[in-house]
């Protein structure tokens, strides 16, 4: 298969959707690799290299567009690219079409087949493709939480971790799931104390049992939330309910509470936000500050450290495009059920619930496109 990989054109987005490794194991299987040339330089990885592992280096978007049958993206293709997009062509990348009414008809007009990532779902309604950017931005919110936490940033002035004969600062986590257990590590690791609050008793029992000692667990609800926040020095918003907007967990008035100076990192702010006063902000403007309490609301962490960013995602999602140039969208999606529930928009159809639903669209049956195109 002919395999395509554009630069991100999105602004501000450095992640690259292959990387040289992926390349070389492409190459293994008789792939050809078509790289846009300085695709993967934001994310340190030089045309050289993807050359070197036997992809074939392209100066212009358009012509990558033309010549694969598979693009590997990361982010949805915005408008510039869409007239690029062929007929049948596989596109595989994070699309989020619930949030893009233009996207999705762009896509069906074009009559791609989109596969997304975010709907890549394993028999345990884990979602594979998503797991790695939870796991970084979790283990960043510690990061960035302990650096506005020093006093020129507006913080309280206390060390995460203190030093000895002075105690080391506390840190609440609300959502104990991926992106709150990688904080927890993290806070934990540099030193201080940690409680972790979930809703699911059942996560806090398996919490309980593999944190280090300097992490409590806790019963997540608004009793125990108002007693920790007036201690907390820094606090994480980790919450998910999947298809629903995150729950308000520390409304307005709850800020009065707290000391001036906590920082507040509400990772979830990009499904609405768990703390009430918490709006999307930029690794720009990273902050703002609303009763001296200082909160960081990025709504896309990973894309500040695009290195680790990039090849975290791609060591998840290279399998899956192994499966795809293999065998062909068709076989491969019939083989495996995962890559299946990430078929969206095909072929000028939607196949997938919540598109439909959400854009008041006619759902096709996804059995029917892969029987469709298999008698053309
Ligand atoms: N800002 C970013 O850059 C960025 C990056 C990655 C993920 N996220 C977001 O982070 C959030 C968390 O993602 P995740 O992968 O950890 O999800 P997850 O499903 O692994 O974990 C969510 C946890 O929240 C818990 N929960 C639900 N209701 C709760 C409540 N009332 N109180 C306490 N806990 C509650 C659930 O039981 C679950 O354990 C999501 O909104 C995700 O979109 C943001």
């Amino acid at each position: 298969m002919v395999i395509g990989v554009p630069k991100e054109i999105k602004n501000n987005e450095n992640r690259v959707a292959l990387t040289p490794a992926g390349v070389t194991e492409l190459r293994k299987y008789g792939h050809a690799v078509y790289i846009q040339a300085t695709a993967g330089v934001g994310s340190g990885f030089e045309d050289e290299e993807y050359a070197a592992a036997g992809a074939t280096i392209l100066s212009t978007i358009e012509e990558v567009y033309a010549i694969a049958d598979m693009i590997v993206k990361v982010k949805e293709p915005i408008a510039q690219e869409y007239k690029l997009i062929k007929e049948n062509q596989l596109l595989f990348t994070y699309f989020h079409f619930a949030s893009s009414e233009e996207l999705t008809h762009a896509m069906i007009q074009q009559k791609a087949v989109c596969l997304a990532y975010e709907t890549v779902e394993k028999t345990d309604r884990s979602l594979p493709l998503l797991i790695p950017m939870s796991e970084v931005a979790g283990r960043m919110a510690v990061q960035e939480g302990a650096k506005y936490l020093e006093k020129p940033l507006k913080g309280r002035g206390i060390l995460l971790g203190g030093v000895p004969g002075v105690k080391p600062a506390r840190v609440l986590v609300l959502g104990g799931g991926i992106v709150g257990t990688q904080a927890a590590k993290m806070a934990a690791g540099l030193g201080a104390h940690v409680t972790i609050m979930d809703v699911n008793l059942t996560r806090l029992r398996y919490l309980s049992d593999i944190m280090p000692e300097n992490v409590d667990t806790m019963m997540s609800n608004e009793y125990n939330i108002r007693a920790e926040i007036k201690q907390s020095d820094l606090i994480i918003g980790a919450v998910l309910i999947p298809g629903a907007k995150a729950p308000h967990l520390i409304t307005r008035d709850m800020l009065k509470l707290m000391r001036s100076g906590t920082v507040l990192v509400d990772v979830a702010v990009d499904q609405g936000g768990c703390i009430e006063t918490c709006t999307p902000t930029t690794h720009e403007n990273p902050t703002f500050i609303i009763d001296g309490v200082v909160h960081y609301c990025v709504a896309n962490m990973p894309g500040a450290v695009p290195y680790t960013s990039t090849v975290a995602l791609t060591n998840a999602t290279l399998p899956y495009v192994l499966q795809l140039a293999n065998k062909g969208w068709q076989q491969a999606c019939r083989d495996n059920e995962e890559l299946l529930k990430g078929l969206n928009v095909v072929n000028g159809k939607v196949v997938y619930n919540g598109v439909a639903e959400a854009w008041e669209l006619p759902l096709t049956p996804v059995s029917d496109v892969l029987r469709k195109v298999i008698a053309v």
